[in-house]
């Protein structure tokens, strides 16, 4: 398996599932080890015969097509992921969510035909209105992105979904919510809120504090894509998501008292602009043909998580200095 991405939150806690599960497969991680990539996160496979680590571009299409060759599956998470930084730098989401997505397609189809997961985001559907409590995203939700990361996620599942129309590529996609849990780089809502309390510093809410998101533990995504690849129908798309609505402020409410604060940490701060209201996704679709169902309760998956980052304070510290200060610095001076 070729999995790309295998350094960052999602993709290292999915490399970790399955050496797992299935000890006799192979992994070769591609990564550039941009910001958000990180080899401790798998430090303990390092030595595993069955797992390879290659750093490397998405984009270089002959180290694609190379270390591709003998492959079964591409299991793509490779992207630039945060929604405030595509705010300040949308350029280096085109490129790697776009065109690099184009590169492994075209790796996949010249090398005969690879199997490919393309890993998306339910963001792709836009912004529900928070009344409207009855409308949740599916598989036939409208595209409707509004970020230029979620835009840069759509076009890209737009190419995958022609590269399997044009080309007959063997392809599927996964449409998730915002997943949490250990290894989250600590400039995302949860892992910020957690560790900027545990440095005794307040945390940041976003205008009024009451956009929704759908919150699923990054253990039932891995396992959800694991379901997939195995057993997915070819051309198809999956939403992915745990039922888990949460406003931003009863899950700062929740940090902030689970670390023993009050409301007095919370600090309301300038909204991010174009700031997508509400997002909900229903999974019938994936729970009816895979038999997928999360396992993990949000009450449980945050203590857990909380846990992770007191117990792991070297691990967040060092990511959380550096170029991390001052992408903080430009975006908080830029708003
Ligand atoms: P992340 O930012 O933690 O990790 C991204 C990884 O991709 C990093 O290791 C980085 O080094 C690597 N990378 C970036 N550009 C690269 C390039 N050009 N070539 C090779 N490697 C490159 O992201 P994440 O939260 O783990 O997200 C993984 C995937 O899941 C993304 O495709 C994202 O859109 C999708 N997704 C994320 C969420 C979420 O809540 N985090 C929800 C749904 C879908
Ligand atoms: P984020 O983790 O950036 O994920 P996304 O925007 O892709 O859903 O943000 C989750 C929610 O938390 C989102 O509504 C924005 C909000 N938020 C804050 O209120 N303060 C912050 O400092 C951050 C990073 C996010």
């Amino acid at each position: 398996m070729l999995v790309t991405g295998g350094a960052g939150f999602i993709g290292s806690n999915f490399i970790r599932h399955i050496l797992t599960k299935y000890p006799h497969y192979s992994i070769i991680n591609l990564d550039k080890l941009t910001y958000a990539g990180n080899l401790e996160n798998l430090k303990d496979f390092e030595f595993n015969p069955n797992y390879k680590f290659v750093k490397g571009d998405i984009l270089n299409s002959e180290l694609v097509e190379h270390i591709a060759q003998d492959v079964d599956i591409i299991v793509h998470f490779a992207a630039e992921t945060h929604v405030d930084r595509s705010v300040l730098d949308p350029f280096s989401f085109v490129r790697t969510n776009v065109l690099g997505t184009h590169v492994l397609l075209e790796a996949a189809r010249k090398l005969g035909n690879k199997r490919f997961h393309h890993i998306s985001t339910d963001e792709v559907f836009g912004s529900l209105p928070l009344e409207e409590t009855h409308r949740s995203f599916h598989e036939e939700t409208p595209y409707d992105p509004k970020s230029p990361y979620s835009s840069s996620k759509a076009a890209a599942d737009h190419l995958v979904r022609a590269y399997h129309h044009t080309f007959g590529l063997p392809i599927t996609i996964s449409n998730c919510s915002n997943n949490y849990g250990p290894y989250q780089f600590p400039e995302k809502f949860i892992p910020l809120f957690i560790t900027n309390l545990l440095e005794e510093k307040k945390v940041p809410l976003y205008g009024d504090g009451k956009n929704v998101r759908d919150w699923i533990h990054v253990a039932d995504h891995s396992a959800a894509v694991d379901r997939i690849i195995h057993d997915g129908r070819i051309g198809h798309t999956y939403v992915v998501g745990a039922n888990c609505e949460k406003s931003n402020f009863e899950i700062t409410k929740l940090i902030v008292n689970c670390l023993g604060f009050g409301e007095e940490m919370i600090e309301y701060v300038k909204d991010r602009p174009g700031h997508d209201r509400r997002y909900s996704v229903r999974p019938h679709k994936i729970q009816a043909e895979l038999g997928w169902n999360p396992q993990m309760n949000f009450d449980d998956g945050i203590k857990k998580t909380i846990q992770w980052y007191i117990d792991n304070p070297d691990w967040w510290r060092r990511v959380k200095s550096g170029e991390y200060l001052e992408y903080y610095d430009r975006w908080y001076n830029k708003r």
